[in-house]
């Protein structure tokens, strides 16, 4: 693992003590521009390919207000098309999961139709159907100039289906570089499968709930993890590594999970990956894979509004895992990371209060990003990385927010 040097001791406001003004947080101007100069332009980690198991099974989804359909085709690929009518702007499909093998009211099986006039689209995005085209629309309209609009769309780095609203968006490995390096063989070795899902929707702005999985200083909030953790041997050798694009990695640890009363040693894992281990990739703008010993956890999230946030909450094992092997990993997972689970709840209460001071309207406050540790786990240079990329991206010091804009600096 090879991270990059940037200077993120400071921002450019010139104070010794790194911080951002709150109104990152919590200014409406700031969050539209957010959508449209990161949301709508970088790579984004979406649902797992096990959520679209077979041909034309299909997930709907959300990204910076833009609708969207994840469908995979006949052919077995996983493709994504804005979920939005070309005729007159209807949204299309509008289940949050199916298959289209399912005919609706208004259509035929296998095909994606919109209820208002009946324009049928298939797998490939393709307008199959127009009532009366003919008599409409004569020799003026041809089905290839109706097709619904394709995303780049990949399924990498564990199965997950990966997608930008961004046409000219590069390849997803420009933009992920090296920060899976650390976690390949966990991932790609054997292919995953999601067992556990549910979703937060937090009165909080997005980055908050980024910062969070970027800093372990918070660790004094978790009694689990002080007690399986910040006690025991290698916690505070934990490294952060930084990548670019504003990605960053955590080094592993071994947790000593029977250190918590009623817990226990958990003795599944990931391949490649020490017993009771625990890594992270914190991947800009707002996604966290996270990996204790034997479950990966993938946060995603959606903002909604600069006070407003849905996460979702995936766990995953390995799709070969027995009904044993299975109940296991499940068990593990939601005890700490469950709703009802040890850990989470804490960070999203953290989180809520911070929203609660954060609010469209308030004063602006001074949020101290400076702790430095030599990049260990309590150093808060995670952070300080992933606004050194959204300054670069958004033309604005996260230190003086409302400044005019400038230009987004070369990579
Ligand atoms: S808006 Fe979709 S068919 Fe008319
Ligand atoms: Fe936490």
């Amino acid at each position: 693992m090879t991270g990059i040097e940037i200077d993120t001791t400071r921002y450019d406001s010139g104070e010794r003590m790194p911080s951002v003004d709150s109104r990152i947080y919590s200014n409406r101007q700031i969050f539209e521009e957010e959508l449209e100069k990161i949301w709508k332009k970088v790579w984004l980690v979406t649902v797992h390919e096990s959520e679209i198991p077979e041909p034309l099974d299909f997930r709907t989804i959300t990204i910076a207000r833009e609708p969207i359909v994840i469908v995979r085709g006949t052919d077995g690929t996983v493709r994504a098309f804005l979920n939005v009518c070309p005729h007159r702007g209807n949204l299309i499909l509008r289940q949050p999961s199916g298959s289209l093998t399912v005919a609706e009211p208004s259509g035929n099986a296998n095909h994606m139709t919109c209820m208002f006039h009946a324009w049928q689209f298939d797998c490939f995005g393709r307008c199959v159907d127009i009532p009366r085209m003919k008599q409409g629309y004569q020799e003026r309209l041809r089905n290839e100039d109706v097709a619904l609009t394709e995303l780049p769309c990949e399924v990498a780095h564990g199965g997950f289906v990966w997608l930008s609203l961004n046409p000219d968006s590069g390849p997803l490995s420009a933009f992920t570089g090296g920060a899976f390096d650390a976690m390949k063989t966990e991932l790609e070795t054997e292919p995953l499968d999601v067992f556990h899902y549910h979703k937060a929707i937090i009165p909080s702005n997005y980055k908050l709930w980024h910062d969070t999985n970027s800093e372990f200083y918070h660790d004094y909030m978790h009694y689990f993890n002080r007690a399986t953790s910040m006690v025991q041997k290698g916690y505070f050798d934990r490294r952060y590594g930084a990548f670019p694009n504003g990605h960053a990695t955590v080094g592993s640890m071994e947790v000593k999970y029977d250190a918590y009363k009623g817990a226990a040693e958990r003795p599944l894992s990931f391949p490649g990956m020490e017993r009771n281990g625990w890594k992270m990739v914190d991947l800009f703008p707002g996604a966290t894979y996270n990996i204790r010993g034997s479950s990966l956890r993938l946060d995603t999230m959606t903002p909604i509004s600069a006070d407003l946030v849905m996460i979702e909450f995936r766990g995953l094992g390995l799709k070969k895992d027995t009904a044993e092997e299975r109940a296991q990993r499940i068990r593990d997972h939601n005890t700490i990371w469950g709703p009802f689970g040890r850990n989470l709840h804490e960070d999203l209460l953290g989180i809520t209060g911070q929203g609660v001071t954060m609010r469209p309207g308030t004063a602006p406050r001074r949020i101290l990003h400076g702790r430095h540790e030599n990049n260990l786990i309590h150093d808060e240079i995670g952070m300080r990385h992933y606004y050194a990329e959204w300054a670069r991206r958004m033309g604005r010091s996260p230190a003086n927010p409302m400044a005019a804009p400038i230009a987004m600096a070369a990579e």
